[in-house]
């Protein structure tokens, strides 16, 4: 049965065009994953095929009787608890407890974080009754399990699915196409048979073709333009003779170019950063509990050297936020101490973006209390892909992702030498994250993240500092892979243990 069927869809933004003529038809089982640039439209689409917003031209049609569930990239809840929100039944309880929610159930849902209040949003949809689901970034601020458990109960999904997220995983897992919007056009990317591997598979396949051939149409341009130059060249005379087509065409071939690229040069993400002296930070013998006793931290000691890349995971609310609070001296920790060395100047990237005043346009935020940005802000807004309108813009109207990006210039331009980043890769796209990726490996300084990506943690972690329960935390020398290969013996042989939780020697 066709759920969603979509013809000739367009929009536009203030001085530019985001996308047009862009047609997909969604039937049961279908499972689509759009990708693109932040700030290509991605969650402009969606809002469209979930009947949020009107298309500026084109057609959305729904099957008779469809029921949509759509989960926006920051969603609003409905008033009262978190009960209410995903119903009464058993079934919103078990699915709460799946996505690390079961312990707010009675929370009011206007009390909740962003990212809690994302994981209520998507319970209620798992729960509800759907023929189709479009969903805006479902894994972010989800753990490792929610998020392992969402791709299974997806990829399991009967219903029509339209899927936005930069979980590599994730695509790979769940989708059976790829919808892939670039500079304005869609491609729709599709395995050749159902069982030939997965939508992402055929996107990448796909892409890398579409670059080839343009490659390829691009030199044989060259290659006329050349000899049609040289011809056009060839003495006054002559020319008269010419006829006006051929001269037409060969001035079209010559003065042709190739499709310009998606975005101007590289991110530069690498600011440099004051130089890190002998000492890191040492946390010793660390406890924390809330003011109404409820303990989050019981003996945490641990040292972040200069050098070291710590990846941080564990489950949600275990409290890995508050260990990078304590670290970065936000919060105080009820017992224990936290040493920081004599140069060690920290950076500190929020889970939430709660820093961006949504008021100020991007150039205000850059420019800080100076008011108007220097010449040397400009040139930094156009190294993280600021440049014309997009300095102008208010940070109300960023994209999830455009927002993160500008998070993370204000946070690299104190040139820190320890930098905290609380899941920098919520909302970041591929290009992005491969840029922060490479600005991490090439940072001299210490860099502590808290990421739940697995291919991003495999990527830049050279330790892991697990939160595995109990108010406990272990360290592990070792990359991710490693370290969930040594977990999964551990389990598999003994329960967990822990009073055999060993701590890092604070000397190395
Ligand atoms: N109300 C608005 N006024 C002006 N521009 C807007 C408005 N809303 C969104 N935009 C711009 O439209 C573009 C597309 O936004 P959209 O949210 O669809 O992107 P996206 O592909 O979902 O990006 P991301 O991957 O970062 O979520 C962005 O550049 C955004 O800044
Ligand atoms: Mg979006």
């Amino acid at each position: 049965m066709i759920l969603i069927d979509a013809s000739g869809l367009t929009a536009t933004r203030p001085n530019r065009p985001l996308f047009a003529g862009v047609s997909l038809t969604i039937s049961d089982g279908d499972r689509v994953g759009v990708v693109g640039l932040n700030g290509c439209g991605k969650s402009t689409l969606l809002r469209m095929l979930g009947r949020e917003l009107a298309p500026e031209a084109g057609e959305v049609r729904w099957g008779r009787g469809a029921r949509i569930g759509f989960l926006t990239q920051q969603p609003q809840l409905p008033e009262g608890t978190v009960r209410d929100a995903v119903g009464a039944g058993w079934e919103g309880e078990a699915m709460l407890d799946r996505l690390g929610m079961a312990a707010l159930i009675d929370a009011r849902t206007d009390e909740l974080s962003g990212g809690q209040a994302k994981r209520v949003a998507l319970a209620r949809l798992l729960v509800g009754e759907y023929e189709a689901l479009i969903l805006d970034e479902p894994t972010n601020h989800l753990d490792l399990d929610a998020i392992k458990f969402l791709e299974e109960w997806l990829a399991a999904y009967r219903g029509g699915l339209v899927l936005v997220t930069h979980d590599r995983h994730v695509l790979d897992r769940v989708t059976t196409k790829v919808l892939e919007i670039d500079r304005g056009t869609a491609y729709v990317h599709m395995p050749a048979t159902r069982h030939a591997g997965s939508g992402y598979a055929a996107y990448l396949a796909g892409r890398a073709e579409r670059e080839e051939r343009a490659e390829v149409a691009e030199q044989v341009r060259k290659n006329l333009a050349v000899r049609e130059l040289a011809w056009l060249r060839r003495g006054a005379p002559a020319r008269t003779a010419k006829p006006k087509a051929r001269i037409a065409t060969a001035t079209a071939l010559v003065n042709g170019r190739p499709q310009a690229a998606a975005r101007q040069g590289d991110l530069a993400l690498s600011m440099g950063s004051q130089r890190l002296g002998s000492k890191g930070i040492e946390v010793s013998d660390v406890r924390f509990a809330w003011p109404d006793g409820s303990p989050v931290l019981a003996r945490v000691s641990v040292a972040f050297e200069p050098g070291d890349r710590v990846g941080i995971v564990g489950p949600n609310g275990a409290g890995k936020s508050t260990l990078l609070n304590l670290v970065a001296g936000r919060l105080t920790p009820s017992a224990g101490e936290i040493e920081r060395g004599a140069t060690v100047k920290i950076g500190y990237f929020d889970q939430l973006s709660s820093g961006l005043d949504p008021a100020q346009r991007v150039r205000e935020a850059v420019a800080g209390d100076k008011g108007e940005p220097s010449l040397a802000d400009v040139i930094l807004m156009k190294r993280f892909w600021f440049d014309g309108d997009a300095q102008f813009a208010p940070i109300s109207t960023l994209s999830g992702g455009e927002r993160r990006r500008l998070q993370l210039l204000l946070t690299l331009v104190e040139q820190p030498n320890v930098l905290l980043l609380d899941e920098p890769t919520n909302d970041l796209d591929v290009d992005t994250l491969r840029a922060l990726e490479t600005a991490l490996d090439n940072f001299p300084g210490c860099a502590v993240v808290i990421s739940h990506d697995r291919w991003f943690l495999d990527r830049i972690a050279t330790h892991v500092l697990a939160f595995e329960g109990d108010s406990q935390v272990r360290w592990f020398e070792g990359n991710f892979s490693e370290y969930e290969a040594w977990r999964h013996k551990e389990l598999g042989s003994s329960a967990d243990q822990p009073h055999r939780i060993k701590y890092k020697p604070l000397a190395r």
